[in-house]
């Protein structure tokens, strides 16, 4: 398949933005990761869904097609609510009756409360003012922040599956050129001390996860 026809143009006036066709469906999105991560993809949430608590109120920052809930954390039991700036994924998850909104979790405002605050493979969307979003999930979170994040990047690569990797990464607010490696990402969790409680790398390297104390009170 030819690149060109994975993508589409922004309409919005001035501004040559691609817009990911995965990103227009849960199922293409799902399929693009499958080629691209192969078991690694079942790996990473499967290593995330370990470290979520049965019974816990989770909040899912850029949850995508809510592959983690649907496919991990649903058995066990979990209140779960996911949030995406992309209504495609957002709507087709309120059809299978799981809570979800669209939301801008760049912004500013506090994130909702909830046991387990957690993000996959997202963070380098708010380069290069990213412990802004890890701050606020830390201010939501009454138990603990999970962030799984990419530390290979396919997307930094050669040839065809690299091209690909990087369109991937537009949801279509703009374009996210960078990537963090295993030492950017320590380097910035390394900021938050002795609240970093856990860090590991998945199976294979490609995803590292951190987590870190949250700071919301009991009763929230
Ligand atoms: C690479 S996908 C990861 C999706 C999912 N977490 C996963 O691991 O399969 C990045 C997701 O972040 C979402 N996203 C990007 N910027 C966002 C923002 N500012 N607010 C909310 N969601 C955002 C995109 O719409 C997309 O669903």
């Amino acid at each position: 398949m030819a690149l060109s026809s994975l993508t589409t143009r922004s309409a919005a006036p001035g501004r040559e933005h691609r817009t990911s066709l995965i990103y227009r469906s849960p199922l293409a999105y799902r399929l693009t990761m499958a080629v691209l991560y192969g078991p690694y993809y079942r790996a990473r949430s499967r290593a995330v869904a370990e470290l979520v608590p049965p019974g816990s109120s989770v909040l899912e920052l850029c949850c995508g097609p809510g592959t983690l809930y649907l496919d991990h954390l649903r058995p066990k039991a979990v209140r779960y609510r996911g949030l995406d700036l992309n209504p495609v994924f957002v709507d087709a998850l309120r059809r299978r009756g799981v809570a979800a909104e669209v939301r801008d979790v760049g912004a500013p405002d506090p994130l909702p409360p909830a046991d387990v605050v957690l993000m996959q493979a997202s963070l380098y969307h708010f380069l290069p003012a990213v412990s802004g979003v890890v701050d606020r999930m830390r201010a939501a979170a009454r138990d603990r922040v999970i962030v799984s994040e990419p530390v290979r990047n396919l997307a930094s690569g050669r040839g065809p599956l690299a091209r690909i990797a990087a369109r991937s990464a537009s949801p279509g607010d703009r374009d996210h050129p960078d990537r963090f490696t295993e030492a950017s990402l320590d380097a910035l969790m390394a900021g938050y001390g002795d609240a970093v409680l856990e860090r590991r790398t998945i199976p294979g390297g490609r995803d590292r996860i951190h987590v870190i104390r949250g700071l919301a009170r009991e009763d929230l």
